[in-house]
């Protein structure tokens, strides 16, 4: 397709020789804007040459391209010469770089030679699970996808909530109360169900809380029975987590909870200590921060111990001298955008200019979701209660039990999953079972259901794909249409980078889905005549192509049959 590209140049370097070395085919651009056109050409790159501003050099040689039959339009938008191309070269355009790869390619080198750190999930070992943690899981997860599927290389932690006064509290009530069996069969739920023990039995016995506070001097300290345990409740969290983890494909490259930042905490304590922009505050260690309209970054408790703010601000540094990010980007709640601007504008004062290379990722609440077992949410529940509202639905289907099981676990992550990424990520969700496992409508099955039909017409098709395709076939309205949504792939996917907002690739998704099904109503595959029979598999191989990578990206499990 790049024919279009080099007869364009060549149309130009004929008129106008001294553009001989300065016109290529590289130099056309995409428009911001899809209704300026298909493609661009940037006429300042001529300026020097012309000895002309760019809009009159694009006026110039719009005069070229009058009559061509490969352009609706030929325009001067600011100095770009837009070029609008006839439905069936836009056809022949759009298909050839999908197929290709080219399209793929060129958003491939974005992000080379570039490395972006995301720290997302960041699960608490005991304390209360929340749904905060469900979206941050989705959405870093999808955030971490873009940035690979854009060729960057991403290095993602999970920082772990593993230390604090609370483990003390849970070191005395595993010892008082716990056992090794129940640690191991359900580490996650145990844990919590201690701490909430531990809780109850303190207001009866206030004794308890000084305890809590011994076993956590000793476990900062180093002593080897606390360290012990607490290694013991981490290793057995991350095992627990992981296997849900794993069912919905995520994972990170580090487990790295606040403790191991534990040493280093105490290093920026020192450094703050000794900086000019730090002051003791009724024994407290802070930075202020009033001069930028925020409450003070607190770096050490009047009782010397570090909290969470100290060991987010040693964590930065100990990633920037290990990973040398472009980009570091923290996945939690929009109510933690207070605790991020802190720590970032502290770093700021303490001399770390990269920082500016951080960006907290906030999100709004899921409102009224609940399972069958209750009101804590552990990740595991929603995942267990989607598949088995999808497996009511589908009791009468006619595919095989563990298939049907299979299939059914799918089909309710991705609805939980397209639930979460469907709306811009501020927003609050309101959150209803009956809508989210809808099998039309705006919902993640709609979208899957979608796909199981494009893949099948390909595949019942069985028309041979290697002879020379007529895309003159292709110009109908709605085969229009639908090109023309997969011909905003690539602007999608670049809004949803630049914003950081998977959204756009969830709303691209239903675009898809119904330009291709309203497509399909009017144009008939199997027993058409061949070219045009021909021509369609063309478009849905690479209507197949697109679908699939988004649906990859939001993390929608991608199934071929349901
Ligand atoms: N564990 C924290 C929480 O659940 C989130 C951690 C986010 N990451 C960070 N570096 N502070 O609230």
């Amino acid at each position: 397709m790049n024919n279009i590209k080099d007869s364009v140049i060549n149309k130009i370097r004929e008129a106008y020789p001294a553009l001989k070395t300065i016109a290529e085919a590289s130099c056309f651009e995409v428009p911001k804007n899809p209704e300026h056109g298909d493609t661009a050409l940037p006429c300042f790159r001529f300026a020097s040459v012309m000895k002309k501003a760019p809009s009159s050099i694009a006026d110039e040689l719009k005069k070229l391209f009058n009559g061509d039959p490969n352009f609706e339009s030929v325009e001067n938008i600011s100095g770009y010469l837009n070029f609008k191309y006839s439905r069936k070269t836009f056809a022949d355009f759009v298909i050839s770089s999908l197929n290709s790869g080219a399209v793929y390619n060129n958003l491939k080198e974005k992000g080379s030679g570039k490395t972006m750190v995301i720290d997302y999930s960041s699960l608490n070992i005991a304390k209360e699970p929340h749904i905060g943690h469900l979206r941050s899981t989705i959405i870093g997860n999808s955030l971490y996808r873009i940035y690979d599927f854009l060729g960057w290389n991403v290095v993602r932690i999970n920082h772990l909530g593993d230390w604090g006064t609370q483990f003390g509290k849970l070191i005395y009530a595993y010892k008082t109360w716990g056992n090794e069996k129940n640690l191991s069969s359900n580490p996650v739920r145990y844990l919590q169900e201690l701490y909430v023990r531990f809780h109850s039995e303190e207001e009866k016995d206030p004794e308890l809380s000084d305890k809590a506070r011994e076993w956590f001097f000793k476990l900062e300290n180093g002593n080897t029975e606390a360290r012990s345990l607490w290694q013991r409740f981490k290793d057995y969290t991350i095992e627990g987590v992981k296997a849900t983890y794993d069912r919905i494909g995520v994972s990170f490259d580090f487990y790295r909870g606040e403790g191991y930042y534990e040493d280093k905490a105490r290093d920026i304590i020192k450094e703050v200590e000794a900086s000019p922009v730090s002051r003791i505050s009724d024994g407290a260690l802070i930075i202020d921060l009033e001069d930028y309209g925020m409450p003070p970054c607190l770096v050490r408790k009047s009782d010397g111990a570090s909290i969470y703010s100290t060991r987010d601000l040693a964590a930065a540094i100990d990633r920037h001298n290990e990973f040398n990010f472009d980009k570091m980007l923290y996945v939690t709640e929009l109510k933690q955008q207070l605790h991020f601007h802190q720590v970032f504008k502290a770093l700021e004062l303490l001399g770390y200019g990269w920082i500016s290379k951080a960006e907290h990722i906030g999100f709004g609440s899921i409102l009224g979701i609940s399972t069958r077992k209750g009101s804590v949410i552990y990740l595991e529940d929603i995942f267990d209660e989607a598949k088995s509202r999808v497996l009511d639905i589908m009791k009468d289907r006619d595919i095989a039990d563990n298939e049907k099981e299979e299939i059914a676990d799918k089909i309710g992550i991705g609805a939980v999953i397209f639930q979460d990424l469907s709306r811009s990520r501020v927003k609050n969700i309101e959150f209803d079972w009956e809508r989210v496992l809808s099998f039309e409508g705006e919902t993640g099955p709609y979208l899957q259901y979608s796909y199981v039909r494009i893949v099948n017409i390909i595949h019942k098709a069985g028309v041979p794909v290697n002879q020379e395709t007529d895309y003159s076939l292709l110009s109908d309205d709605m085969t229009y249409e639908l090109i023309k949504t997969m011909s905003y792939f690539e602007n999608r996917i670049t809004a949803a980078y630049n914003e950081h907002e998977p959204s756009v690739i969830a709303g691209y998704l239903l675009d898809l889905a119904k330009n291709f099904n309203r497509f399909y109503r009017v144009n008939r595959i199997i027993g058409e005549e061949p070219y045009a029979a021909e021509a369609r598999i063309r478009l849905l191989i690479a209507l197949e192509g697109i679908f699939r990578r988004c649906l990859q990206i939001l993390n929608i499990p991608v199934i071929d049959k349901m």
